[in-house]
Protein backbone atom coordinates (compact mmCIF):
# COMPACT_ATOMS: atom_id res chain seq x y z
CA UNK A 1 0.00 0.00 0.00
CA UNK A 2 1.49 3.58 -0.92
CA UNK A 3 0.29 6.68 0.80
CA UNK A 4 -0.70 9.89 -1.62
CA UNK A 5 -0.70 13.03 -0.07
CA UNK A 6 -0.51 15.14 -3.04
CA UNK A 7 -3.61 15.48 -5.42
CA UNK A 8 -2.18 15.58 -8.32
CA UNK A 9 -0.48 12.14 -7.27
CA UNK A 10 -3.19 10.47 -6.52
CA UNK A 11 -4.59 11.25 -10.26
CA UNK A 12 -1.05 10.66 -11.86
CA UNK A 13 -1.23 6.83 -10.06
CA UNK A 14 -4.80 6.08 -10.81
CA UNK A 15 -4.54 7.52 -14.54
CA UNK A 16 -0.90 5.55 -15.04
CA UNK A 17 -2.71 1.75 -13.62
CA UNK A 18 -5.48 -0.04 -16.15
CA UNK A 19 -8.27 -1.78 -14.55
CA UNK A 20 -11.42 -0.80 -12.69
CA UNK A 21 -10.53 1.16 -9.51
CA UNK A 22 -12.70 0.84 -6.45
CA UNK A 23 -13.16 3.82 -4.15
CA UNK A 24 -13.97 4.44 -0.04
CA UNK A 25 -14.24 7.66 0.98
CA UNK A 26 -13.66 8.37 4.69
CA UNK A 27 -13.06 10.90 7.20
CA UNK A 28 -10.79 8.61 8.84
CA UNK A 29 -10.52 7.18 12.67
CA UNK A 30 -11.95 3.62 10.83
CA UNK A 31 -14.14 0.84 12.78
CA UNK A 32 -15.23 -2.07 11.26
CA UNK A 33 -18.08 -0.27 9.56
CA UNK A 34 -15.60 1.21 6.98
CA UNK A 35 -13.61 -1.90 6.88
CA UNK A 36 -16.25 -3.42 5.55
CA UNK A 37 -16.97 -0.58 2.85
CA UNK A 38 -13.46 -1.55 1.51
CA UNK A 39 -14.48 -5.58 2.02
CA UNK A 40 -17.32 -4.96 0.08
CA UNK A 41 -15.45 -3.33 -3.31
CA UNK A 42 -11.62 -5.26 -2.52
CA UNK A 43 -13.17 -8.58 -4.94
CA UNK A 44 -14.37 -6.81 -7.54
CA UNK A 45 -11.96 -4.29 -8.37
CA UNK A 46 -8.67 -4.64 -9.99
CA UNK A 47 -7.37 -1.32 -7.57
CA UNK A 48 -8.65 -0.34 -4.28
CA UNK A 49 -8.33 2.94 -2.99
CA UNK A 50 -9.33 4.65 0.45
CA UNK A 51 -9.08 8.67 1.46
CA UNK A 52 -8.77 10.16 4.65
CA UNK A 53 -9.82 13.74 4.49
CA UNK A 54 -11.87 15.79 7.09
CA UNK A 55 -13.77 17.60 5.39
CA UNK A 56 -14.66 21.20 6.36
CA UNK A 57 -16.77 22.21 3.98
CA UNK A 58 -19.36 19.93 5.84
CA UNK A 59 -18.74 20.78 8.92
CA UNK A 60 -21.33 23.78 10.77
CA UNK A 61 -19.54 26.64 12.93
CA UNK A 62 -20.55 24.52 16.40
CA UNK A 63 -19.88 21.30 14.99
CA UNK A 64 -16.65 19.03 16.05
CA UNK A 65 -14.35 19.95 13.43
CA UNK A 66 -11.16 20.96 15.48
CA UNK A 67 -11.72 17.58 17.86
CA UNK A 68 -12.85 15.45 15.17
CA UNK A 69 -10.95 12.02 16.49
CA UNK A 70 -7.60 11.13 14.54
CA UNK A 71 -5.65 7.69 14.58
CA UNK A 72 -3.56 7.79 11.19
CA UNK A 73 -1.30 4.44 12.36
CA UNK A 74 -4.26 2.79 13.36
CA UNK A 75 -6.04 4.06 9.84
CA UNK A 76 -3.43 2.90 7.62
CA UNK A 77 -2.72 -0.54 9.13
CA UNK A 78 -6.67 -0.82 9.30
CA UNK A 79 -6.28 -0.19 5.31
CA UNK A 80 -3.00 -2.41 5.02
CA UNK A 81 -5.63 -5.57 6.48
CA UNK A 82 -8.30 -4.72 4.31
CA UNK A 83 -5.58 -4.76 1.21
CA UNK A 84 -5.86 -1.26 0.30
CA UNK A 85 -3.48 -0.32 -2.62
CA UNK A 86 -3.59 3.64 -2.37
CA UNK A 87 -4.56 5.58 0.84
CA UNK A 88 -4.80 8.92 -0.31
CA UNK A 89 -4.30 11.16 2.64
CA UNK A 90 -4.50 15.10 1.10
CA UNK A 91 -2.65 17.84 2.08
CA UNK A 92 -3.94 20.14 -0.84
CA UNK A 93 -7.28 19.21 -1.45
CA UNK A 94 -8.84 22.24 -2.07
CA UNK A 95 -6.71 25.03 -4.40
CA UNK A 96 -6.73 28.11 -2.82
CA UNK A 97 -9.50 29.89 -5.32
CA UNK A 98 -11.66 26.57 -5.11
CA UNK A 99 -14.59 28.36 -5.99
CA UNK A 100 -17.23 25.68 -7.07
CA UNK A 101 -20.29 24.01 -5.15
CA UNK A 102 -22.54 21.03 -5.92
CA UNK A 103 -26.16 21.18 -4.44
CA UNK A 104 -28.69 18.40 -4.50
CA UNK A 105 -31.67 20.12 -3.85
CA UNK A 106 -35.12 18.60 -2.24
CA UNK A 107 -33.75 15.26 -0.88
CA UNK A 108 -31.46 17.30 1.38
CA UNK A 109 -34.22 19.47 2.42
CA UNK A 110 -35.34 17.11 5.36
CA UNK A 111 -33.74 15.09 8.15
CA UNK A 112 -30.06 15.92 8.45
CA UNK A 113 -30.28 18.61 5.69
CA UNK A 114 -32.31 20.57 8.04
CA UNK A 115 -30.53 20.07 10.63
CA UNK A 116 -27.27 20.82 9.56
CA UNK A 117 -27.59 23.46 6.96
CA UNK A 118 -24.83 23.81 4.45
CA UNK A 119 -23.82 19.90 5.09
CA UNK A 120 -24.59 18.34 2.37
CA UNK A 121 -23.74 20.84 -0.05
CA UNK A 122 -19.96 20.00 1.87
CA UNK A 123 -20.43 16.42 1.06
CA UNK A 124 -21.50 16.68 -2.21
CA UNK A 125 -18.59 18.99 -3.51
CA UNK A 126 -15.53 17.18 -1.34
CA UNK A 127 -17.01 14.02 -2.81
CA UNK A 128 -17.47 15.33 -6.66
CA UNK A 129 -14.04 16.67 -6.41
CA UNK A 130 -12.96 13.02 -4.77
CA UNK A 131 -14.31 11.46 -7.67
CA UNK A 132 -12.43 13.37 -10.33
CA UNK A 133 -9.42 13.10 -8.11
CA UNK A 134 -9.36 9.73 -7.93
CA UNK A 135 -10.46 8.71 -11.24
CA UNK A 136 -12.55 5.75 -9.47
CA UNK A 137 -15.32 3.37 -11.68
CA UNK A 138 -17.09 1.97 -8.28
CA UNK A 139 -17.44 3.81 -5.12
CA UNK A 140 -18.46 2.66 -1.63
CA UNK A 141 -20.92 3.93 1.17
CA UNK A 142 -22.65 2.78 3.88
CA UNK A 143 -26.00 2.89 5.16
CA UNK A 144 -25.23 4.29 8.09
CA UNK A 145 -25.50 8.11 6.44
CA UNK A 146 -28.61 6.93 4.70
CA UNK A 147 -29.56 10.38 3.64
CA UNK A 148 -25.91 10.87 2.23
CA UNK A 149 -25.70 7.64 0.01
CA UNK A 150 -28.99 8.76 -1.49
CA UNK A 151 -27.93 12.29 -1.57
CA UNK A 152 -25.09 10.71 -3.70
CA UNK A 153 -26.63 8.93 -6.05
CA UNK A 154 -28.54 11.70 -7.29
CA UNK A 155 -25.89 13.98 -7.48
CA UNK A 156 -24.41 10.87 -10.00
CA UNK A 157 -27.53 10.40 -11.61
CA UNK A 158 -27.87 14.26 -12.06
CA UNK A 159 -24.55 14.39 -13.86
CA UNK A 160 -24.06 12.08 -15.06
CA UNK A 161 -21.06 11.24 -13.22
CA UNK A 162 -19.25 7.88 -14.51
CA UNK A 163 -19.34 6.16 -11.21
CA UNK A 164 -20.95 3.31 -10.09
CA UNK A 165 -22.53 3.78 -6.42
CA UNK A 166 -22.63 0.83 -4.35
CA UNK A 167 -24.20 1.10 -0.50
CA UNK A 168 -23.14 -1.28 2.18
CA UNK A 169 -25.29 -2.31 5.22
CA UNK A 170 -25.01 -0.50 8.86
CA UNK A 171 -22.34 -2.41 10.63
CA UNK A 172 -23.19 -2.17 14.41
CA UNK A 173 -21.75 -3.23 17.87
CA UNK A 174 -21.72 -6.01 19.94
CA UNK A 175 -24.61 -4.34 22.01
CA UNK A 176 -26.33 -2.50 18.96
CA UNK A 177 -25.23 0.93 18.86
CA UNK A 178 -24.62 1.80 14.94
CA UNK A 179 -20.60 2.34 14.73
CA UNK A 180 -19.45 5.75 14.31
CA UNK A 181 -16.40 7.73 14.52
CA UNK A 182 -17.49 10.05 16.97
CA UNK A 183 -18.65 7.19 19.41
CA UNK A 184 -15.28 8.11 20.84
CA UNK A 185 -16.72 10.79 22.01
CA UNK A 186 -19.31 8.93 24.52
CA UNK A 187 -18.86 8.36 28.09
CA UNK A 188 -19.76 4.47 30.21
CA UNK A 189 -22.55 6.90 31.49
CA UNK A 190 -23.35 8.01 28.32
CA UNK A 191 -23.78 4.57 26.53
CA UNK A 192 -27.36 3.24 27.70
CA UNK A 193 -29.04 6.62 26.30
CA UNK A 194 -26.46 6.21 22.81
CA UNK A 195 -28.07 2.30 22.68
CA UNK A 196 -31.91 3.77 23.05
CA UNK A 197 -31.41 5.18 19.79
CA UNK A 198 -31.57 1.37 18.07
CA UNK A 199 -33.95 0.06 20.64
CA UNK A 200 -36.31 2.75 19.35
CA UNK A 201 -36.01 1.73 15.67
CA UNK A 202 -36.05 -1.53 16.47
CA UNK A 203 -39.24 -1.00 18.84
CA UNK A 204 -40.81 0.87 15.81
CA UNK A 205 -39.76 -2.11 13.15
CA UNK A 206 -41.09 -4.88 15.04
CA UNK A 207 -44.44 -2.96 15.63
CA UNK A 208 -44.61 -2.41 11.71
CA UNK A 209 -43.81 -6.26 11.52
CA UNK A 210 -46.66 -6.99 13.90
CA UNK A 211 -49.20 -4.91 11.88
CA UNK A 212 -48.88 -1.28 12.26
CA UNK A 213 -48.81 1.05 9.83
CA UNK A 214 -49.54 4.14 11.29
CA UNK A 215 -47.43 6.49 11.35
CA UNK A 216 -48.26 8.71 14.51
CA UNK A 217 -48.12 6.25 16.53
CA UNK A 218 -45.04 4.40 15.12
CA UNK A 219 -43.29 7.59 16.43
CA UNK A 220 -44.79 7.83 19.57
CA UNK A 221 -43.85 4.47 20.27
CA UNK A 222 -40.45 4.92 19.18
CA UNK A 223 -40.45 8.28 21.57
CA UNK A 224 -41.31 6.31 24.25
CA UNK A 225 -38.22 4.37 24.08
CA UNK A 226 -36.09 6.96 23.02
CA UNK A 227 -34.05 8.63 26.35
CA UNK A 228 -31.26 10.92 24.32
CA UNK A 229 -30.77 14.21 26.12
CA UNK A 230 -32.26 15.63 22.74
CA UNK A 231 -33.77 14.41 19.98
CA UNK A 232 -32.83 16.60 16.63
CA UNK A 233 -35.70 14.16 14.66
CA UNK A 234 -36.96 10.70 14.45
CA UNK A 235 -39.11 10.14 10.82
CA UNK A 236 -40.32 7.61 8.84
CA UNK A 237 -39.83 8.22 5.39
CA UNK A 238 -40.50 6.81 1.90
CA UNK A 239 -37.52 4.74 0.98
CA UNK A 240 -36.28 6.64 -1.99
CA UNK A 241 -37.89 10.06 -2.22
CA UNK A 242 -37.27 10.55 1.59
CA UNK A 243 -40.56 11.96 1.85
CA UNK A 244 -42.27 11.68 5.23
CA UNK A 245 -45.02 9.42 5.49
CA UNK A 246 -48.28 9.52 7.39
CA UNK A 247 -48.78 5.40 6.55
CA UNK A 248 -46.23 2.71 6.14
CA UNK A 249 -47.73 1.49 2.40
CA UNK A 250 -44.35 1.37 0.73
CA UNK A 251 -40.97 0.53 1.39
CA UNK A 252 -40.00 3.33 3.99
CA UNK A 253 -36.76 3.51 6.40
CA UNK A 254 -36.92 5.08 9.86
CA UNK A 255 -34.67 7.67 11.26
CA UNK A 256 -33.50 9.17 14.18
CA UNK A 257 -30.79 12.09 14.97
CA UNK A 258 -30.21 12.79 18.59
CA UNK A 259 -27.51 14.08 21.15
CA UNK A 260 -26.54 12.21 23.95
CA UNK A 261 -24.32 15.34 25.95
CA UNK A 262 -22.76 16.98 23.24
CA UNK A 263 -22.49 14.23 20.70
CA UNK A 264 -24.74 14.31 17.88
CA UNK A 265 -25.61 10.70 16.65
CA UNK A 266 -27.61 9.20 13.97
CA UNK A 267 -29.18 5.56 12.97
CA UNK A 268 -31.73 4.05 10.87
CA UNK A 269 -33.62 0.90 10.28
CA UNK A 270 -35.76 -0.55 7.26
CA UNK A 271 -39.48 -0.70 8.07
O1 LIG B 1 -19.30 9.82 5.40
C1 LIG B 1 -18.23 10.46 5.51
O2 LIG B 1 -17.31 10.07 6.23
C2 LIG B 1 -18.07 11.77 4.76
O3 LIG B 1 -19.27 12.45 4.69
C3 LIG B 1 -17.45 11.59 3.37
C4 LIG B 1 -18.34 10.77 2.45
C5 LIG B 1 -16.09 10.93 3.48
C6 LIG B 1 -17.25 12.96 2.72
O4 LIG B 1 -16.39 13.76 3.46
Amino acid sequence: MITVTETAAMTAWSTARPGRIGFVPTMGFLHSGHVSLMQRLRPEVDRLVVSIFVNPLQFGPNEDLDRYPRDPEGDAAKCRAAGVDALFVPTDFYPSDFSTGVSVARLTEGLCGAKRPGHFDGVTTVVARLFGVTRCHVACFGEKDYQQLAVVRRMVRDLALPVEIVGAPLIRDHDGLALSSRNKYLTADDRPRALSLHHALFAMRDAREAGQTDVPALLALGRSVLQADREDYLQIVDADSLEPLQTVDRPARALVAAFVGQTRLIDNVAL
